[in-house]
């Protein structure tokens, strides 16, 4: 399975994302998340992607594209993988082209979490992050049975610092005028599916499985 996953910010991608990989065994890959972990150990791309992440800005695409092309090297990808915040734009989708053509793959599918604006902005105003192994909780619609701390490992929970109302817009802004343009380039190639990602998580991932599932 070679599977993209786009779709708005709190559109679910990463709370799907961690089920089909438990489920399928494939490799995900979520700029977002290798972006952070690279903000909290300092590093220089934590450095150089810190500004652009807070303020609800991308960060450019050449940081991006030579983050992937290292990524998608790794052997876990191999057995498949689902892409989770890349590409994000017309130029990285562009070079993830590229870069598969050299690597002799294509992709399979990519999943569109169709969701309202007003429905990402509850979402992302009440997630809630596991500090030490990232679970995704939201404090209404997936509460942590452990209060403040993670279910599955204790870790404490805390709120991303784009989370905030002001900053969510500005990515939802980001969104439409950057990412959106990716809609039609992937139906053009015939490779676009949609999913009504405002339903509940439960149903979207079943929306989603019956469309992987024969490429697995
Ligand atoms: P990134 O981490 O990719 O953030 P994002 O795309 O804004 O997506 P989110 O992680 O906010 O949302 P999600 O769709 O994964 O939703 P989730 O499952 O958590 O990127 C962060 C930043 O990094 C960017 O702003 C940019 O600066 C930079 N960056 C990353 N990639 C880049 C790239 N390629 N190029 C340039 N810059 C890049 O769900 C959200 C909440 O809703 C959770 O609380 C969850 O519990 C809840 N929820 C989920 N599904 C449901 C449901 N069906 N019903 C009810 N609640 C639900
Ligand atoms: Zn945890």
């Amino acid at each position: 399975m070679r599977v993209i996953l786009l779709g708005p910010p709190g559109a679910g991608k990463g709370t799907q994302a961690a089920e089909i990989k438990t489920k399928y065994k494939v490799a995900h890959i979520s700029t977002g998340d290798i972006l952070r972990q690279n903000v909290k150990e300092k590093t220089k791309l934590g450095c150089q992607a810190q500004e652009f992440m807070n303020g609800g800005k991308l960060v450019p695409d050449e940081i991006i594209v030579g983050m992937m092309g290292e990524r998608l090297k790794e052997k876990d990808c191999e057995k498949g993988f689902l892409l989770d915040g890349f590409p994000r734009t017309v130029p990285q989708a562009e070079a993830l082209d590229q870069l598969l053509a050299t690597m002799n793959l294509s992709l399979d599918a990519v999943i569109l979490l169709d969701v309202d604006d007003e429905v990402v902005v509850k979402r992302l105003c009440g997630r809630r992050m596991c500090r030490q192994c990232g679970e995704i909780y939201h404090v209404t619609f997936k509460p942590s049975s452990q209060g403040m701390r993670c279910e599955k490992c204790g870790g404490e929970l805390f709120q991303r610092d784009d989370d905030k109302e002001t900053v969510i817009r500005s990515r939802l802004k980001v969104y439409h005028d950057q990412t959106a343009p990716l809609i039609s380039y992937y139906d053009e190639k015939g490779l676009l599916r949609k999913v009504n990602a405002g339903t509940s998580s439960s149903s979207v991932m079943a929306e989603i499985e019956a469309l992987v599932q024969e490429k697995v």
